[in-house]
């Protein structure tokens, strides 16, 4: 197993009471825009993310991180330009996640594998400790010893639901690998009776059926209200006897197609969310839902470069000194999430997996793809043989 370096420290700030997640739920919208916007090019399927955990990991880089490497994660992560209040905003978040509920299980924890040749900052150290962060020394070139550590300690944080959130060959040249597990398991407050769940049809936005599903119906007091300037009407499904979590339903109006709802939650200001929690209508609603269970895994780089975040992803350009001597750039960052909705309540964990691998120095050229080739004379220039070579053949 890995040693041991640090372990968790204690959290010392008292966090803010009346801390604002406005700007966190703005990036966490727009992210889902775009990584809609990024699956869409492999076909339709359902998917979900954890912007939470995403922008945890991202907001510790942004602390080790300068110049347009910062300025960008300072701008799309909208995190307050003050350090101080980027881990008041981080720890108050973190409380959420560490406090006890009754009857819901929700817990989130977070993991810093270094290498051991890597000299980490100790500003950096005690930067991940305020995120709660335990730092483990690994040898990250045995890529089986570390993906075993990695799915191990994402085993073990999302209760067996998550088992292979990395593969071996995907580790190659890792120094660093930064991770953060989710792990949420709630009974509705008014539960579906499994014996009124039937199969039916499902529609497009056109209103035309396309499958059909397992629709769980029941009839108690919910939230309901339509939200006209997103288009689309908004119910709310409490979890738990205290009622202090909900899924939230947003279903688009007859005609919208679900990329133009998408596009409103991420540029709309988000007044249909406010609006909705200042007002309380529980009214008994006949409720249609299908049961849910996916699981899935997305590379999260195109969508966060489609938000803005570039610099942190680019070998030659990234600057992150603040978290080593040696230049580092972000080289993979892949988010898998297992989702169940039943009639019973919600089972929801995320784990994501941020890969680190040194900057390339210096100039490169690699052939690996097809290319020309002229063979010439240097002083006039002629060209005695021109070719092309595309057909790999191993002499
Ligand atoms: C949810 O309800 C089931 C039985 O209905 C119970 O066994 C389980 O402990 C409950 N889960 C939580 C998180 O309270
Ligand atoms: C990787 O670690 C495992 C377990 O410690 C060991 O058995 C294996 O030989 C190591 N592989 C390499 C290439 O060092």
């Amino acid at each position: 197993m890995w040693k041991l370096l640090l372990l968790c420290g204690m959290i010392s700030a008292a966090p803010h009471e009346n801390i604002n997640y406005k700007s966190l739920n703005e990036f966490s919208l727009r992210l889902l825009d775009n990584t809609y916007a990024f699956n869409e090019n492999f076909g339709k399927s359902n998917f979900a993310i954890s912007p939470l955990s995403l922008w945890s990991i991202f907001a510790l880089l942004a602390e080790g991180s300068s110049g347009q490497t910062c300025l960008e994660l300072i701008k799309e992560l909208q995190l307050p330009t003050e350090l101080r209040a980027t881990q008041a905003l981080h720890l108050a978040a973190k409380k959420i996640l560490k406090t006890q509920y009754n009857d819901i299980i929700l817990k989130g924890q977070s993991a810093m594998f270094a290498d051991c040749t890597l000299d980490i900052h100790a500003e950096f150290c005690s930067a991940a400790l305020a995120y709660d962060t335990g730092i483990y020394s690994v040898d990250a070139s045995n890529t089986t010893l570390l993906a075993n550590d990695i799915n191990y300690y994402i085993c073990v944080a999302t209760e067996g639901q998550i088992l292979n959130a990395v593969r071996e060959e995907n580790l190659n040249n890792l120094r660093m690998v930064l991770i953060d597990a989710l792990y949420f398991k709630a009974n509705w407050t008014h539960p579906f009776d499994p014996t009124h769940t039937r199969e039916e049809a499902f529609y497009n936005y056109q209103g035309k059926p396309i499958g059909t599903v397992n629709m769980m119906h029941h009839k108690a007091p919910h939230n309901l209200r339509d939200a006209l300037h997103i288009d689309a009407q908004i119910l709310e499904l409490n979890y738990g006897t205290s009622e202090e979590f909900s899924m939230l339903v947003l279903l688009p109006i007859e005609g919208v197609p679900i990329k133009q709802l998408l596009n409103s939650l991420a540029y709309c200001p988000l007044d249909w969310l406010t609006n909705f929690r200042d007002e309380d209508n529980n009214v008994r609603i006949d409720v249609y839902l299908p049961r849910i269970k996916l699981s899935s895994q997305t590379d999260l780089i195109t969508p966060l470069q489609y938000t803005g975040i570039q610099t942190i992803f680019d070998s030659k350009r990234a600057e992150l000194p603040g978290v080593s001597d040696s230049p580092l750039y972000v080289s993979s960052t892949v988010q898998s999430i297992s989702l169940e909705v039943t009639e019973e309540g919600t089972v929801a964990t995320a784990a994501t997996v941020v890969g680190l691998e040194d900057r390339v120095l210096g100039q490169r050229f690699e052939a690996n793809k097809e290319f020309v080739f002229l063979i010439t004379e240097r002083r006039t220039n002629l060209i005695l043989f021109a070719g092309v070579y595309q057909d790999p053949f191993a002499v």
